[in-house]
């Protein structure tokens, strides 16, 4: 495990743009959070490596909420608002497709990645999985009251907010442990506590302390985050 530290959530996003713009390069697969600490990050991709040949990327969701994407709530919404989809052409982009019908949109978000992701054993093996946590400690869509999605089969789960009811889709935990690097990137001292819990105390109780790939793991913070560390 590798903890970066950097003064401001800008230096932050910065680094992990410039890793994301070095993978460009040679390609693979990616699956991004939502919320709102990416979308910082999209804002400086779209800034800065626009020019960024980002076609050799395959981009997924590590969650989605199933709303339609116009809804403000949507990741892949967000993701195409703030990151002009000019700059990540839509042939290498497979969001979670809205549907009334939940198990619809689960089929095909598992369809696209059995389809797109080379498997490592029994499961897909992402390139780069990029995660947030929440200050109760999820991460994905992977909420305490939901641990057992770091033990199903399944590659992907549907999931409910446990304060909001909001449905959604979420890779699952045996996906998120078998990528070949994840990335957790969290900002602000709104997260500093969490992340003692999860990094120090290493408190199973909370998701975030369940990942633990086969690959490298890093962490990605400000100052403000790191400040318990
Ligand atoms: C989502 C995310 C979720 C997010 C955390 C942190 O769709 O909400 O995938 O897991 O990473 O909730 O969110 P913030 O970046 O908003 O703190």
């Amino acid at each position: 495990m590798e903890i970066k530290i950097y003064k401001t959530a800008e230096e932050t996003c910065l680094h992990v743009a410039e890793m994301l713009a070095e993978m460009a390069q040679k390609g693979g697969t990616v699956a991004l959070s939502g919320g709102s600490t990416p979308k910082l990050l999209f804002r400086i991709m779209t800034e800065k490596y626009h020019s960024t040949d980002w076609s050799k990327i395959r981009c997924f969701w590590v969650d989605e909420r199933l709303v339609p994407t116009e809804d403000s709530e949507s990741n892949y919404g967000e993701f195409c608002r703030i990151l002009i989809p000019a700059v990540v052409p839509a042939t290498s982009v497979f969001p979670v497709k809205y549907d009334i019908d939940a198990s619809r949109s689960l089929s095909e978000a598992e369809k696209a990645i059995r389809e797109q992701v080379p498997f490592a054993g029994a499961f897909p093996q992402f390139d780069l999985i990029l995660l947030g946590i929440g200050e109760d400690g999820h991460t994905a869509s992977i909420f305490p009251d939901n641990l057992q999605l770091f033990d199903t089969t399944d590659v992907v789960s549907l999931a409910v907010h446990p304060q909001t009811g909001q449905r959604r889709v979420t890779l699952t935990g045996n996906v998120i442990n078998n990528a070949k690097r994840v990335v957790f990137l969290c900002t602000g001292k709104g997260k500093k506590e969490i992340l003692y819990d999860v990094i120090r105390k290493k408190n199973k109780q909370l998701p975030a302390a369940h990942v633990d790939p086969v690959g490298e793991l890093v962490y990605y913070l400000d100052e403000a985050a790191a400040e318990k560390l």
